[in-house]
């Protein structure tokens, strides 16, 4: 997949994909990413990306035309997927949306800055995107985030396949509790059934734990959930065995 980022500030994407999984995913050409200052296209002697607000008000607007036409550009090398304006006031950004856009073997991420984009620029968005609500300086650490989200679900990307679609939100409810060596540790024990090997008793246990912690962390999440008969008696066991255990 290619990810082509528009942005004021290339500088801050640097090293940021060199390590780790995406490093990986880099290094073996799974990902590539590529990032363009539309500064480039900004007018005049000084490269003016924005201006002030028709009608007042604080702070600087980006300009239609130095953006646009850094689109425009992108577009014309062809195969652009899917051209995404980061901004609070898009569609929020979801494992649902995350599973769609590693569908495509190409998109691009346009980073604001300042007071927002100038509205006509905002039919050249194929889709606009929010990573929730609160307002950032610029576009830049949410692209940083889509691109680690998408790029984790790249066939290749994670090493066990599995582990991706266990994940949280992947197949519905919150991830269970998980466990590691010392098995005792600070006084804190393991949960003895984990470590007795009866695969069946461990699977049914994490369902439970995976249900009543996403009924009581996220009920908006659980009340979307497809839940089958055996899920409600796992539900209602792991209520009675632990009532109130760390969820
Ligand atoms: N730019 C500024 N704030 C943002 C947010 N919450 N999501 C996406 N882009 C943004």
């Amino acid at each position: 997949m290619k990810i082509d980022i528009l942005t004021l500030i290339p500088g801050m994407f640097k090293n940021v994909f060199d390590e780790s999984i995406l490093g990986a995913a880099v290094k073996n050409d799974i990902l590539s990413i590529e990032t363009h200052s539309f500064r480039e296209f900004g007018d005049g002697r000084h490269k003016t990306v924005d201006d002030t607000a028709f009608g007042g008000g604080p702070g600087m607007i980006l300009k239609p035309g130095p953006l646009v036409e850094a689109i425009r550009d992108l577009r014309r090398q062809g195969n652009p997927g899917p051209v995404i304006g980061l901004t609070p006031q898009g569609v929020p950004f979801t494992q649902s949306v995350v599973r769609q856009l590693a569908g495509f073997s190409r998109i691009i991420l346009v980073c604001g800055r300042y007071e927002g984009f100038d509205e006509r620029i905002r039919p050249e968005f194929d889709l606009e995107m929010s990573i929730g609500d609160y307002v950032l300086t610029g576009g830049e650490f949410p692209a940083m985030i889509v691109i680690d989200a998408v790029a984790r679900m790249l066939p290749g990307a994670v090493g066990c396949r599995e582990s991706v679609e266990h994940d949280s939100f992947f197949t519905g409810p919150l991830d269970h509790p998980q466990f590691t060596r010392p098995p005792v540790w600070e006084g804190a024990s393991v949960p003895e059934i984990l470590t007795r090997g009866h695969h069946r008793m461990i699977e049914d246990w994490r369902r439970g734990k995976s249900l009543v912690r996403t009924a009581i962390r996220r009920p908006d999440v659980f009340s979307r959930l497809d839940l089958t008969t055996a899920d409600g008696a796992i539900f209602q066991e792991c209520l009675n065995t632990a009532p109130g255990v760390e969820v």
